[in-house]
């Protein structure tokens, strides 16, 4: 059979193709019909290997070490159908991606996905899981590149074209080159207003240029859209919270907390980091988050031993260290390192940058503050490792500088908030915290420059 890009699919009839091209789709636009769609695939033919191929890989992606397990029995069950019906080329490597990816070995899972995209380049299968792994191997260049090594056999007239658009879109944001980036974001958007992975790109675009006004009213521009999706929302609604942060709207950022971002108090991953990550902030600036740590730490307390990927895993950490779950932040540094013995992708990232995040962590909220900056100050070029955006791990970046405040280090503090002033020149907080670093160094007109500056860019 042929699915709706032409690509031979091994399947025992039309309906179960069909019904797998819209599993696609709806996953691609992270629509809550994924699951349904592709439990109709396998109801038209309970044997279809990508069917299971791609069960394996929605476990996966949920991040949970039980699902993991699952995502193994997906894997046997798409094994056992090739080897009775046979496959094609092309989906046998699809299970040796998913083989090597539920053994923690990403790289490996990766190079299949783009071993299958060199001879099949309108897999969007392929290429947005080939995205989502380049993006936690915080591999900026690969993830520039996996699309357009793919772009030559792409065009308006292909099945999906939109979303490729999107999938640039994103990859181009986070190597820097934004004006290109936001481009093919708005192309992409306006082919299609449900795909919000390209909202999401424009929206990282405005991010990192400071543009918070513009960011507010295009985050909102795709609110009806929000309602079809799947938890991926609540991440956009964490960006619309970061614009309103930025323009020191604290009311609204805890409202979108409360109503949005944290309104089915869900325990999927990306929600926890994207809460977490948030509280932080809040806090770092002064505002009282009440009791909202307490329900994070209680969700992440059975998390200590997940390590299914160090971005979670970090945060995880700042909710039982911020929720003063204290045995639980020694647990979890425990199995941290345990797990960082291994040789699979994330144990090696874990001993690398895991660790020095977890610790600082757990010295911030002890009130080691020097600590933090001895730990976290050498890795600081060394967290892209972990993945995640550059707006999200942000995060860091600000503890390692709050960090040097609070412990008195305000020459290390001139030189971060120095460079990043460079890198992000419409940012008021950087503003902000660069004239307390200029005062506290006796630098009393350097420091009402940046104040004034802080005050020209709230208000613009
Ligand atoms: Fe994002």
């Amino acid at each position: 059979m042929l699915d709706a890009r032409g690509l031979e699919t091994t399947a025992a009839n039309d309906a179960a193709v069909r019904n797998f091209d819209t599993t696609l789709a709806q996953y691609l636009r992270f629509g809550t019909e994924t699951g349904d769609a592709l439990k109709r695939t396998l109801a038209e033919d309970p044997e279809m290997v990508l069917a299971h191929c791609v069960k394996g890989y929605f476990f996966m992606l949920f991040c949970v070490p039980a699902l993991t397990g699952k995502a193994r029995g997906s894997l046997d069950a798409a094994r056992r159908s090739a080897g009775e019906r046979g496959a094609t080329e092309r989906e046998r490597r699809h299970l040796d991606a998913l083989d090597a990816w539920s053994r923690g070995e990403f790289e490996q899972a990766v190079a299949h996905l783009e071993t299958i995209l060199a001879g099949h380049p309108r897999d969007i299968l392929a290429l947005k899981l080939a995205h989502y792994l380049h993006f936690y191997l915080g591999d900026d260049e690969n993830l520039r590149d996996s699309i357009g090594r793919v772009l030559h056999a792409w065009d308006e007239t292909v099945d999906g074209y939109g979303y490729v658009l999107g999938l640039q879109a994103f990859a181009l944001e986070e190597s820097g080159a934004w004006d290109e980036a936001e481009h093919a974001g708005r192309a992409a958007v306006e082919r299609n207003p449900s795909d919000l992975w390209a909202v999401h790109a424009v929206a990282h675009v405005m991010e990192m240029q400071d543009r918070r006004r513009e960011g507010v009213a295009w985050i909102r521009e795709s609110e009806p859209r929000l309602a079809e999706c799947n938890n991926f929302g609540y991440h956009l609604w964490w960006h619309l919270a970061l614009f309103h942060l930025d323009l020191e709207d604290v009311e609204s950022v805890l409202r979108l907390y409360d109503e949005r971002m944290r309104a089915d108090l869900s325990d999927e991953y990306l929600d926890i980091c994207n809460a977490t990550s948030m509280l932080w902030r809040l806090e770092e600036r002064g505002v009282d988050v009440g009791d909202r740590w307490n329900e994070l730490a209680e969700r992440c307390e059975a998390r200590t031993g997940d390590h299914q990927m160090v971005f979670p895993d970090v945060h995880y950490m700042l909710a039982l260290a911020a929720g003063g779950r204290d045995a639980a932040v020694e647990r979890m540094l425990d199995s941290m390192r345990t797990f960082a013995e291994g040789t699979a992708t994330e144990q090696v990232v874990m001993r690398s940058a895991g660790i020095p995040l977890g610790k600082a962590i757990a010295h911030w909220y002890r009130g080691e503050y020097a600590e933090v900056v001895e730990v976290l100050a050498p890795v600081r070029y060394r967290l892209p490792l972990i993945g995640g955006s550059h707006a999200q791990r942000d995060l860091f970046h600000q503890l390692l500088i709050a960090a040097t405040f609070a412990s008195g280090r305000y020459e290390t503090a001139r030189t971060l908030l120095s460079e990043r002033a460079a890198r992000k020149p419409r940012n008021p907080w950087t503003w902000k915290r660069y004239a307390r670093a200029l005062a506290a160094l006796d630098d009393d007109e350097g420091a009402a420059l940046a104040r004034e500056t802080a005050v020209r860019l709230l208000n613009a």
